[in-house]
């Protein structure tokens, strides 16, 4: 017996405007003659999209803002209807099914996580998480079941009673991927789900997914424009240009063999060491302390978290240098109130977070405690041990084009380790009733 494919698209457009048909014509009569359609009033924003998403597989849409993501998206579960060709859901074709039909496959078959889907104010996160139960009209006692559960699979259960206003950005996008997954349906819709997130978050919620997915085997269509995020979450990458899907392969296929200019230009020479950036390798840092802190706020931060500097930080989290051991036990000594006096940029090197991972080796190698990484603002983004560097050599050096069996993701970014996601989420923890100290957990 033939095995259905989860999605299965065939010459699907979609053309936004007035003389839609006329631009059908014309776009069918030669897929590269856009010249054509400049008279018209239209945008063509899918063209000719064909491909299967198989089930369990994640499937990435990679392409530039205005490529035709999301529009290609929002006809996979029938938000919008296609000016053209077919769209199967388990073998059925969704553009016959009539507006009920649709709405029950919708609650069944497909949910859709957003960048910014709106969590409700003034719901408890246990509430939010189960929202598409309530529309479903489940009874509250099975919403709530399942809602917690949800939770619990993204490391939220303990929050279930608080507001989303309570928690970090993160951990609200982890509620919308709960709610996804609260409702139990077999295929996701992710639509640039985590673009709206800090790298180092950003990472965490992706490794999480993985986690996930690996236990719960989805049927995912994750939409970037993120060629890291691609290529660590999906199992095969839809290259869009222009409307229409100029390449479909894994990562490694799309490294290495590129089917045209556009593709290659996009991983652009993948030099790995020039791909990945500052921002891709970093990793959270063991201890962050507020310049305005006692030493001793600092002594106890080092003595936690074993490790040789602190990393302190000014107004809006601007990075202002680390302190030592011995630098915090003087000023201990000295009596000093606060860490501005002795903080220096001397003992780490700072990075920006754009900076090529090829850069950063010398910093690296001078570098007593892990590199600094700091964003466009200033800010602290990370740090960069060197274990975590000279890891992600290794497996930047496993020669992609050697075809290993089955690559992680992370082999081919060459990405870090994952961090330990399924710990408790960041929480402030209190240090001798001074300023708030976050520890957050990670790898030393
Ligand atoms: N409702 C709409 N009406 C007209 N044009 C639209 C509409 N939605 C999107 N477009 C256009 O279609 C193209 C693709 O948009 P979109 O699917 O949002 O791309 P992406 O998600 O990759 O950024 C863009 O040129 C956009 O301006
Ligand atoms: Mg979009």
């Amino acid at each position: 017996m033939e095995t259905v494919s989860a999605l299965r698209v065939k010459s699907l457009y979609k053309v936004y405007g007035n003389r839609a048909d006329k631009a059908m014509e014309l776009l069918r009569d030669g897929a590269h003659q856009d010249e054509k359609l400049a008279g018209l009033p239209v945008t063509a924003a899918v063209v000719d999209a064909n491909f299967e998403v198989k089930r369990g597989e994640i499937f990435v849409v990679m392409g530039l803002s205005g490529s035709g993501k999301s529009t290609l998206i929002r006809m996979l579960n029938g938000l919008l209807a296609p000016t053209h060709g077919t769209v199967e859901v388990d073998g059925v074709d969704i553009t016959k099914l009539k507006p009920a039909a649709l709405r029950k496959l919708r609650r069944e078959k497909i949910s859709m996580v957003f960048q910014h889907f709106a969590l409700q104010p003034h719901r408890s996160v246990l509430d939010n998480a189960g929202y598409a139960l309530e529309v479903a009209g489940l009874p509250r006692d099975e919403r709530r079941e399942k809602a917690l559960q949800a939770l619990r699979m993204v490391g939220l259960d303990g929050w279930a009673d608080k507001l989303p206003q309570e928690l970090s950005g993160g951990m609200r996008q982890r509620v919308g991927l709960a709610r996804a997954l609260a409702a139990g349906t077999d295929i996701m819709l992710m639509d640039e789900a985590f673009s709206a997130l800090d790298p180092l978050i950003r990472r965490e919620v992706q490794d999480q997914l993985l986690e996930l997915q690996a236990e719960l085997g989805k049927t995912i269509v994750f939409i970037t424009h993120d060629l890291n995020e691609a290529m660590r979450l999906g199992d095969r990458i839809a290259v869009m240009r222009a409307g229409r899907i100029v390449q479909i392969g894994t990562a490694e296929e799309i490294l290495t063999d590129p089917s045209n200019d556009y593709v290659a230009q996009f991983v652009a020479d993948v030099d790995r060491t020039r791909i990945l950036t500052a921002s891709a390798v970093m990793e959270r840092p063991l201890g962050v302390v507020d310049v305005n802190s006692g030493p001793r706020v600092a002594a106890r931060v080092l003595r936690e978290t074993q490790t040789s500097a602190v990393y302190i930080t000014g107004r809006d989290k601007r990075f202002v240098g680390t302190v030592t051991a011995d630098e915090a036990a003087q000023a201990v000594r000295d009596g000093k109130q606060n860490l501005q006096e002795i903080v220096s940029t001397e003992y780490v090197r700072t990075v920006a977070d754009d900076t090529p991972v090829a850069d950063i080796f010398a910093a690296c190698a001078e570098s007593p405690a892990p590199v600094a990484v700091v964003d466009a603002a200033g800010r602290l983004a990370g740090v960069i041990p060197r274990v975590t560097l000279l890891s992600a050599l290794g497996s930047l050096s496993t020669d992609i084009s050697e075809n290993t069996a089955t690559p992680e993701p992370a082999d081919v970014t060459g990405a870090a380790p994952a961090a330990n996601v399924t710990a408790a989420p960041e929480v402030p923890v209190q240090v001798n009733a001074q300023a708030p100290v976050r520890l957050t957990g990670g790898p030393a």
